[in-house]
């Protein structure tokens, strides 16, 4: 029994590790950090997209890729996003969202405080 347990998580991990090797990859055959950064890390206009929730992520990218967009800068989207397949958008998505810069540990930090009264 614990053996089978053994197995099955090593299986998860290994399987794991693909995925997100698969998303990388992709991440650079698509020339997708041209604008979005080889870190994730954004620049000028093209958003970050290191540690970003998977499923916001994945909403964008599916949006993009039936065509629809909400103003002209991100029609840019459309053409990177239009023949990626399913299997390649959520390899994509889960390689954006574990992101781990190899030379830092450090991880966006995304949450939110608000500071001051929001007044003058
Ligand atoms: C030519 C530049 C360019 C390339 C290449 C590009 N993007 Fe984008 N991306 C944009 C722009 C512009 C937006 C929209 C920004 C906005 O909403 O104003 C965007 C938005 C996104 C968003 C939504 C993020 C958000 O905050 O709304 C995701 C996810 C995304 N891109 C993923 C990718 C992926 C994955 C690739 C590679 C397949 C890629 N992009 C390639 C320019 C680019």
């Amino acid at each position: 029994m614990r053996f089978l347990l053994l197995t099955f998580l090593t299986f998860l991990t290994l399987n794991a590790d693909t995925v997100y090797e698969k998303g990388k990859r992709l991440y650079k055959q698509k020339g997708c950090g041209g604008c979005h950064g080889t870190k994730l890390e954004g620049m000028h206009r093209y958003p970050y997209l290191a540690n970003r929730a998977k499923g916001f992520l994945t909403y964008k990218l599916k949006r993009f890729r039936s065509r629809e967009a909400d103003n002209q800068q991100q029609e840019m989207m459309i053409p990177f996003a239009m023949n990626l397949s399913d299997d390649e958008i959520d390899a994509l998505t889960i390689y954006m969202n574990e992101y781990v810069d190899e030379t830092s540990t450090k991880r966006y930090d995304d949450s939110f405080y608000q500071e001051g009264d929001g007044g003058s």
